[in-house]
Parts: C-alpha cells; structure tokens; sequence
C-alpha cells in the first residue's frame, strides 16, 4: 500500500496511531512527521515510543535536537532516534553534527521539520503528514520505498470517529 488518510478526532485518535505504527516498525526505518506547529508530530511519537515499551519520559528534541531512546523489537534492541530539526539553523549544521550516521540499516529514525535539513537529509521510507482538521487532525502516510510499503501494508488501525 503506498498511501492511507485518517481522520482522527481527538488526542486519543493520535495515541491510537502511535500504537498502530509501532506495531509495524522495523530496524532501519525512517519517518518523517511534517505539519505545523502543535500539529502532533511530537504527540505521534510520544505515542509511537511507549506503545513500544519505552516507559521513560519522552520530551520533545526542540533544543538537543535529537533525543534517542531504547526499544525491544522482537527481541532485539533498536535505536530509535528522535530528531527535531525546527531550530537548526543551516543543513551544515545537519553534517557538523553528524547527524547522517544515525541513518542506518538498524535505527530507526523519525524526523519533524524535515524541510530544515533538505538536501542532507536521508530519503524517508515513510512520510507522515499531520493537518488540523476542526478540533482533530487528518493524517496523511505516503510510502517510498518497500519497507515503508510494508509497513504501510500490516498497518492496522481502527479510527475512532
Ligand atoms: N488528534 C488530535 N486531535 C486534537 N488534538 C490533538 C490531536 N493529537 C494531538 N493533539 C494535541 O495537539 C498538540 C500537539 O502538540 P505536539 O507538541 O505534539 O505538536 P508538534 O507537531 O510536535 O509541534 P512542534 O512543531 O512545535 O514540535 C498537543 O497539545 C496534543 O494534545
Ligand atoms: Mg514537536
């Protein structure tokens, strides 16, 4: 499946979906979360961590930039990192970090405002584009690579409309 729309009405929608898409993670991954200020990319992978058993406190990256974080997936230990590129200033600033090595066939990247590290930026496997839509949020997932086809594929989930 290359894409999927869903409606989701309230926090407990993006909850729901965070769930969903930790489910049909895989190693080497990469999302990226595009959508306004307080759109939800950072509720999405608040979501996405805990359903995945991280029980730790996931604030958003707004400063560090990158936060990671530890999760089981079947029974292997994967990296997922967490990038806000909101206050980067420059895509050097993306290369003098060093930020391209996390971008490999084990981690599992996810990504808000990557616009500001266009050109740099590694190609995600999955796009995730977050629109309010009256008091809720329409969610768009567009996949580009077979691995985000995949995912997309088992992806099960039940909007709470
Ligand atoms: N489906 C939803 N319907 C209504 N409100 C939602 C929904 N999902 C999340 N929210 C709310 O929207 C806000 C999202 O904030 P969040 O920090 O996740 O935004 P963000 O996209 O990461 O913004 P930023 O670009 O500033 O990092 C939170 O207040 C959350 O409660
Ligand atoms: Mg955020």
């Amino acid at each position: 499946m290359q894409h999927i729309a869903i409606q989701l009405k309230d926090e407990a929608g993006t909850i729901a979906l965070g769930a969903a898409l930790a489910r049909v993670l895989t190693p080497g991954l990469t999302l990226y979360l595009h959508g306004d200020l307080g759109a939800g990319k950072t509720a999405l992978t608040r979501a996405l961590l805990h359903a995945a058993g991280y029980a730790g406190h996931v604030k958003s990256p707004t400063y560090t930039l990158v936060e990671p974080y530890t999760i089981a997936l079947h029974d292997h230990m994967v990296e997922v990192m967490h990038f806000d590129l909101y206050r980067m200033l420059s895509a050097d600033d993306f290369l003098d970090a060093g930020f391209r090595e996390y971008f490999n066939s084990d981690n599992i990247c996810i990504v808000e405002w990557p616009e500001k590290a266009d050109g740099v930026l590694p190609p995600a496997d999955l796009d995730v584009f977050l629109t309010l839509a009256g008091d809720g949020r329409k969610v768009e997932l567009v996949a580009h690579s077979d691995q985000g086809f995949q995912c997309l594929d088992q992806l099960h989930f039940a909007p709470n409309m």
